[in-house]
């Protein structure tokens, strides 16, 4: 393999950004574009919003639940919540032989646990695309992330959830609002910084939203879907993985960027070294196995810590997986943040107002280098313009976003 493969310049990020600019507003005119531009039906939040919501955090890994009090001027509390993994050794609420139904039934025994007695608005993140007719009301597209749970795509996941909520007898739960991961970042941080236009996760999935200040009659928060952009060079790794995933040709960019796919990437390049007599064959049964290497055993690598899968290998065959991980996360951060430019030139083409970046997801938190590299390609690409523009890490910006857009929609 060679590594210049992985590698991009600041012309190649430069012709990248002005791709996605440029799919932005095809999108917006209802032309064909990789970027589905989904109105989320909300604004920015003033701030003040308060009050009590439950908020259910649906991402695909786990889902949680909260109770989270707003008292405005931008403060928050989580007062309780609880999480519950979606796939154990017991059981796998993602899989094709599990329907809707018992989906969303497992989804309200978890509200079940944390809800109060009392009437209660409750505020839905949902991190997959889906159509939305109004704030309540949202249509799943196709799963991503490589789920695959039976009847719900096409469905309305609202309706979905009210009636597992009304099997589960809680009545007095009543959804409000369903949001995108990525509208919760950005409604989070915007609640604290008037400044925050774009909303972004960089974790198991990858996508931006942003405030969309002139298409509508008023500003509106658009989900991107970045993670289906597909104006980017595919080396034959991707294009393998691509090929063998559960939905080939779609979500091209979430395939080099997000976490789950970081891993498997770097499975298959491993894989193709040992093929061609340029590492050892290794001892682990993991190489054999799909998906069974994670972004968190990149991080690991990265940090050169020790890891089943390269001990029988000397020292300077270790570095040199490390430093293919070390690519493959570059990569990922350079071209999550020339999308965030190309956001940034659709909003403000000469970049000369403010603007903050909110992110959120285990890449940008966790991963050695990763929000280093999403700034200093920001700052690469922004030029002179690149001290009006921050970025920074959000965290619980899925829950307390999906509070903020409950008490957004009882207005
Ligand atoms: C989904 C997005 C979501 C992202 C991050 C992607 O797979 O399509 O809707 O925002 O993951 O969770």
């Amino acid at each position: 393999m060679q590594s210049e493969l992985f590698k991009l310049n600041l012309e190649q990020l430069q012709q990248f950004s002005a791709a996605f600019e440029t799919a932005i507003v095809t999108g917006l005119g209802r032309e064909p574009s990789p970027l589905k531009m989904l109105p989320s039906y909300l604004s920015a939040p003033s701030g003040n919003e308060r009050g009590t919501y439950l908020a259910l955090d649906f991402g695909g890994t786990n889902v949680r639940v909260a109770l989270i009090e707003l008292y405005g001027n931008g403060r928050y509390a989580v007062i309780r919540n609880r999480e519950a993994p979606l796939r154990t050794n017991n059981y796998d609420y993602t899989a094709a032989n599990v329907d809707a139904e018992r989906l969303f039934d497992f989804i309200a025994g978890e509200i079940a646990e944390i809800a109060p007695v009392g009437d209660i608005l409750l505020g839905h993140t949902f991190s997959f695309p889906s159509r939305q007719t109004d704030i309540n009301k949202a249509f799943l597209i196709s799963w991503t992330k490589e789920l695959k749970t039976a009847g719900v795509e096409s469905a309305n996941i609202t309706a979905l959830l009210m009636d597992a909520l009304k099997r589960r007898g809680l009545v007095n739960v009543r959804p409000a609002a369903v949001i995108n991961d990525t509208v919760g970042t950005l409604l989070t941080s915007a609640y604290l910084n008037p400044h925050t236009d774009i909303g972004s996760i960089c974790g198991t999935g990858h996508n931006t939203a942003y405030l969309e200040p002139d298409y509508f009659p008023v500003p509106m928060i658009i989900n991107l879907e970045s993670g289906n952009f597909d104006k980017l060079a595919l080396t034959a790794y991707d294009a393998k993985l691509d090929a063998q995933s559960e939905k080939p040709g779609q979500q091209l960019l979430e395939k080099s960027v997000s976490g789950q796919y970081l891993g498997e990437l770097l499975r298959l390049i491993i894989n193709d070294l040992i093929k061609h007599g340029h590492l050892p064959a290794l001892e682990s049964a993991r190489l054999n196995k799909p998906y069974a290497i994670t972004a968190k055993d990149l991080s690991l690598l990265i940090e050169a810590k020790p890891l089943d899968l390269t001990k029988t290998l000397n020292a300077s065959e270790q570095a040199f997986i490390q430093q293919i991980a070390a690519l493959l996360g570059t990569r990922s951060a350079q071209l999550a943040a020339a999308t965030f430019y190309g956001v940034l030139r659709r909003i403000d083409p000469k970049v000369e107002r403010r603007h903050h970046i909110a992110i959120d997801g285990s890449l940008y938190e966790k991963m050695p280098g990763y929000a280093q590299t999403v700034q200093a390609t920001l700052s690469a690409l922004c030029g002179s313009s690149a001290a009006t523009v921050s970025a920074g890490l959000i965290k619980d910006g899925s829950g307390v976003g999906a509070a903020i857009a409950a008490a957004m929609a009882q207005k």
